[in-house]
C-alpha cells in the first residue's frame, strides 16, 4: 500500500470544516499496530459530530473520521492476528483522537480488534455497528436490573435512529412490548412493521406540562436523546423500573428533581459501548451473532466514500433514519 483512499475533515484558518475524499500516503496514519484493509465501515451520530469539528469528539485536524470499521488483518507486528483473519473495530478512540474506519486502512492497537464471530460477514458486523452494540448493551442493562418482559412496556426514544431501530428489533425478538417516540410521522409504520406495538409523537411527548411525576407508563426505557425527553420518561418510569441512557441527540442538560428515585426507586444506567471492556464488547458480539442475531437489512443502506458527507449532514440535523454501512 503506497497511498489509500479516506475521508478527510480539515478546518481552515478560518474556522471553516470541508470533507473531502483524499488520497493519502500510508505516513498519514501511524504504523504501530494491526494494519487492517477495512471492507465496510458505518456511520454514527459520533461521525457526523466529529465530522463537523466538534473539538468535544476530536481535538485535532486535518483528522478521518470513523468509530467503526470491519474488515481484513493484512499485517500484525505483535503476533496476536494471523493475516486474513476478519476483524472488526468499534470505538475506543478510534475516529475520534486516532484516525477512523472512513479509510481503506486503518491501523490500531491490538487491544482494540475484535475476530468476527463466524455467523457475521464484516458487512453485517457493519449493520450493527456501534449503533448495534450499543442497543444491545442497553438492553442488557436493562435484562440485569429486572426489566422483564411481563413487567410492562418499555420505552425507546429517537426511535427512527440507528440505536432506536434496532434496539426495537432487538427487544420485539426478546418478547418485549415497545412503544417507539418518533419525531418523523411518515415512519411510524415501518416503526409498528419493526416491531414496536405503538408509536407516539416526539412533538406530542414535548408538548406535555412539566409535572413533578407522570403515570407510570413504562418499566423500562432506552433514551438517546437526553435533554427534558429524559426528564420526562424517568417521571414515567414504574417503581423499580429503569433507563438505560445512551444518547444526547436532544440535549445535555437533566433538570431533575428526586422524586422518581426516592419515591419510585427507578434507576438510570449509563452506557457507554465505546469504552466498555474488549471482554464484555466480545460477549456482545457472540449474543449478537447468535441467539440476538437480527436480519437488519430494511433498516439499512449501503453508500459509497463519497456519499458519507452528504449523509452526516443530515444526521447533524436529525433528518437520516435507520443505518448507514459504507462500503469501502
Ligand atoms: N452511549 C453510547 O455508547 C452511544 C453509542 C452510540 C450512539 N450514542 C448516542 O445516541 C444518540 C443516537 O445515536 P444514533 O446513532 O442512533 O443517531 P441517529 O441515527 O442520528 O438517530 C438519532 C435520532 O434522534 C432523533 N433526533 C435527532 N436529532 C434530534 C433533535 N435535535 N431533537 C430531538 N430528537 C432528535 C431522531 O429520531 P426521531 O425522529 O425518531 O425522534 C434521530 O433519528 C446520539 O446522541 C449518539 O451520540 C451513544
Amino acid at each position: 500500500m503506497q497511498t489509500f483512499r479516506a475521508l478527510v475533515t480539515e478546518i481552515n484558518t478560518e474556522g471553516k470544516v470541508t470533507n473531502e475524499v483524499q488520497s493519502l500516503p500510508r505516513s498519514f496514519i501511524p504504523m504501530d499496530g494491526v494494519l487492517i484493509r477495512v471492507q465496510y465501515s458505518s456511520l454514527n451520530f459520533k461521525d457526523a459530530l466529529s465530522a463537523n469539528g466538534h473539538k468535544g469528539i476530536t481535538r485535532n485536524y486535518p483528522h478521518i473520521p470513523g468509530i467503526d470499521a470491519a474488515g481484513v488483518v493484512e499485517e500484525d507486528p505483535t503476533g496476536t492476528f494471523l493475516a486474513g483473519t476478519r476483524v472488526l473495530v468499534t470505538g475506543f478512540d478510534m475516529g475520534m483522537n486516532a484516525h477512523g474506519g472512513l479509510s481503506e486502512y486503518i491501523c490500531v492497537p491490538a487491544n482494540w480488534v475484535i475476530e468476527i464471530p463466524p455467523t457475521l460477514s464484516t458487512r453485517t458486523a457493519m449493520q450493527w455497528g456501534t449503533a448495534g452494540l450499543t442497543a444491545a448493551m442497553a438492553i442488557d442493562a436493562l435484562v440485569s436490573n429486572h426489566v422483564s418482559p411481563e413487567k410492562g412496556d418499555v420505552l425507546v426514544t429517537g426511535a427512527s435512529g440507528g440505536v432506536g431501530m434496532i434496539s426495537i428489533q432487538l427487544l420485539k425478538k426478546l418478547g418485549y412490548s415497545v412503544v417507539a417516540l418518533n419525531g418523523k410521522p411518515q415512519l411510524n409504520n415501518t416503526l409498528l412493521d419493526l416491531g414496536a406495538a405503538r408509536v407516539i409523537s416526539r412533538q406530542k411527548f414535548s408538548e406535555e406540562p412539566v409535572r413533578a411525576l407522570y403515570a407510570m407508563d413504562y418499566v423500562g426505557a432506552i433514551d438517546t436523546l437526553g435533554g427534558d425527553f429524559l426528564v420526562q420518561l424517568v417521571k414515567r418510569l414504574k417503581y423499580g423500573g429503569s433507563v438505560a441512557v445512551c444518547g444526547m441527540a436532544a440535549g445535555i442538560e437533566i433538570p431533575l428533581q428526586v422524586y422518581p428515585f426516592i419515591l419510585r426507586g427507578i434507576r438510570m444506567l449509563g452506557i457507554y459501548s465505546a469504552d466498555s471492556s474488549l471482554a464484555y464488547k466480545q460477549k456482545i458480539w457472540t449474543s449478537i451473532a447468535n441467539e440476538w442475531m437480527l436480519d437488519l437489512d430494511s433498516i439499512c443502506q449501503e453508500i459509497s466514500l463519497d456519499e458519507v458527507p452528504r449523509i452526516l449532514e443530515k444526521m447533524l440535523m436529525g433528518t437520516s433514519s435507520g443505518r448507514y454501512i459504507v462500503k469501502i
